[in-house]
């Protein structure tokens, strides 16, 4: 009873000397020109009015996951790494993750600051994986030691995800646990018979090697028109024009003379047909900015209307249904059928393209 009240207040006390310590030593390490614009509400280094920068990167909590990377177990961990003069430095054997190698690596006395002595942790990744496309890797961080008596992982977080390359291959903690933690009666982190227990999270974010860029050809195009003869005496459901190229992709104009859908019987239907032979690349999509046109052969006060699609199916259509009604098509005041021919039009504004990458195709990363 004593005792767990003991080790509970010291746990407090400890948690509350880590964020004191951390917010003040990572608001001198992230010098931040900018930090006065930042607001103090940051969370938990507002409670330090000189650390106001928002700097916080570390969290830090007891935890029941066990460390994903790799753990350490030190026997006779007392005289290893309570005691001065002990080792300088234990580093692991090289274990793998995400595709690197890395060592795990603790400093029994790395770093001494006001409250004492200081254990170290840190991971190395093996420079020689550097190299090519994998010439950084990008990791989260976490460090681990084990408490016996929560049987729990006291955990040291870092927020920031960490950026390795050749010039900076180890990242880690210089003050992640405190000697008096060990030495306290009560033994937090040593156990059963001078035991204790280091481990290591490493969540490698892997770099992209694959992508995609979407561009826009904002050049307007000459318009394609297609005129239909004999017009009267057009009796099929709906004629499709010869195709034409545009923006690298081939299309069509589609009529419906008698209409189509809700333009049936009463409107001439106009659409403008990415054609099936058209080359679409797997999942491109194109955007289209056109307008399509009825032309007033007399006059020239063409039926003008705007459309603006995604086609990504070969023979999908974008147009109206009711572009037209039959009898504003045949006022003699307007020039929409002449000698019984009807002109359509189309004009493309603006057309996209997509090209996809992966950087398993040389030339295109060099072009990157
Ligand atoms: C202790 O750690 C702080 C950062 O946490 C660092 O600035 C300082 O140089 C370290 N001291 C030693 C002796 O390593
Ligand atoms: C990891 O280490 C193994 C064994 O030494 C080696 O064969 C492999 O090439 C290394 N991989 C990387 C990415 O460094
Ligand atoms: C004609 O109308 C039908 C039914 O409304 C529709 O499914 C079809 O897509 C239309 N034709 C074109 C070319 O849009």
């Amino acid at each position: 009873m004593f005792l767990n009240e003991k080790r509970n207040i010291n746990l407090n006390g400890a948690i509350l000397l880590f964020f004191y310590f951390f917010c003040a030593v990572f608001a001198t390490i992230q010098l931040n020109p900018i930090g006065t614009t930042q607001s103090s509400n940051a969370v938990p280094c507002n409670t330090r009015p000189s650390s106001d920068n928002g700097a916080n990167a570390l969290v830090e909590q007891m935890r029941d996951r066990p460390p994903n990377a790799y753990c350490v177990q030190i026997e006779s961990c007392t005289k290893l790494i309570t005691q001065k003069p002990t080792f300088q430095k234990y580093e692991t054997r090289p274990f793998s993750v995400g595709g690197f190698n890395w060592t795990f690596i603790l400093e029994p006395f790395g770093n001494k600051t006001s409250y004492g002595d200081w254990i170290s942790a840190y991971v190395a990744i093996d420079p020689l994986g550097l190299v090519g496309e994998t010439r950084e890797v990008y990791a989260a961080l976490s460090f681990l030691v084990y408490s016996k008596t929560l049987d729990q992982y006291w955990t040291s977080m870092d927020t920031e995800v960490r950026r390795f390359h050749q010039f900076r291959t180890t990242w880690g903690n210089p003050t992640f646990v405190q000697h008096g933690d060990f030495q306290s009666p009560n033994r937090e982190y040593i156990f059963n018979n001078d035991q204790c227990v280091f481990g290591v999270d490493i969540n490698v974010y892997p770099y992209f090697n694959k992508w995609e860029v979407l561009s826009t050809d904002k050049t307007v195009h000459e318009p394609n028109s297609w005129k239909l003869m004999r017009f009267s005496t057009l009796d099929k459901d709906f004629y499709t024009s010869d195709e034409f190229s545009v923006g690298g992709k081939r299309w069509a104009l589609k009529v419906y003379p008698n209409g189509n859908g809700t333009g049936e019987g009463n409107s001439l239907s106009l659409y403008v047909i990415l054609s099936g032979n058209t080359n679409l690349k797997p999942y491109e999509k194109v955007y289209v900015q056109a307008k399509l046109r009825v032309l007033d052969q007399k006059q020239s006060k063409h039926l003008e209307k705007p459309i603006l699609s995604w086609f990504d199916t070969p023979g999908d259509g974008s147009g109206f249904e009711q572009f037209v009604s039959l009898s504003g098509l045949r006022n003699p005041a307007r020039g929409f059928v002449v000698d019984d021919a009807l002109s359509v039009q189309v004009q493309f504004e603006s057309l996209s393209s997509t090209n996809f990458y992966s950087s398993n195709d040389a030339q295109s990363m060099s072009t990157f």
